[in-house]
């Protein structure tokens, strides 16, 4: 990957934490906030991890220390598509063998783990609210909404949306057409 297209999808991720917080003066509010910080630390380390080890050394401490200061557990070797947010990443702790699909939003406190049996797979334009627990060998369709406080143990279809323990579906993707 080039240098433009690690430029190009952090400047893909800032959109979308503008978008969530509808924020005016972008430059700023993203130069503060802490997921986008990490999500921009995250992007350069994938780069020089194929292009300049010691970089890549020096950018997996301070990616470390981020995690820490944001109370946070996102290893830096789990797959994450573009336009990752993570709007409050106090408490979000997600697996290393999980996958991320593109455009998902991760809550507060949002834990996405393993069993003995497997992990998550999350799809894209996913969104999953404050709380919410995904564990085991779950696949998360495209376009579902898990709702706060949810868990997860079993597969998501593509636009549904789940609530409660364990998690149920309250809606299905056509159900607004
Ligand atoms: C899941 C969610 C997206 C559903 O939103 P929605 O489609 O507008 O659904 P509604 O509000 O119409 O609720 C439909 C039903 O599900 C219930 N419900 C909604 N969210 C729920 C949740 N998280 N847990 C349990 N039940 C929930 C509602 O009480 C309602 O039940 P009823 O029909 O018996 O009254 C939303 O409630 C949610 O949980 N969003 C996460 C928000 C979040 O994490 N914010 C953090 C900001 S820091």
């Amino acid at each position: 990957m080039k240098k433009s297209d690690i430029k190009k999808l952090i400047t893909y991720d800032f959109e979308r934490y503008s978008d969530y917080h509808k924020t005016k003066n972008k430059s700023i509010f993203l130069m503060a906030h802490p997921g986008a910080d990490l999500t921009k630390c995250y992007r350069w380390l994938q780069y020089y991890k194929e292009k300049n080890r010691l970089m890549a050394l020096i950018l997996r401490i301070i990616y470390h220390r981020k995690c820490i200061r944001y109370s946070c557990e996102i290893p830096s070797r789990i797959n994450i598509g573009k336009g990752f947010c993570l709007p409050h990443p106090i408490g979000v702790v997600i697996n290393s063998q999980v996958c991320i699909g593109s455009d998902v939003t991760v809550l507060a406190n949002v834990v996405i783990g393993k069993t003995e049996k497997g992990e998550p797979v999350i799809g894209n334009n996913v969104y999953i609210g404050t709380n919410a627990i995904i564990i085991g060998p779950v696949r998360i369709g495209d376009n579902a909404v898990i709702g706060a406080g949810a868990v997860v143990t079993h597969d998501v279809p593509d636009g549904a949306t789940v609530v409660g323990n364990p998690a149920r579906i309250i809606k299905r993707m056509n159900d607004n057409v």
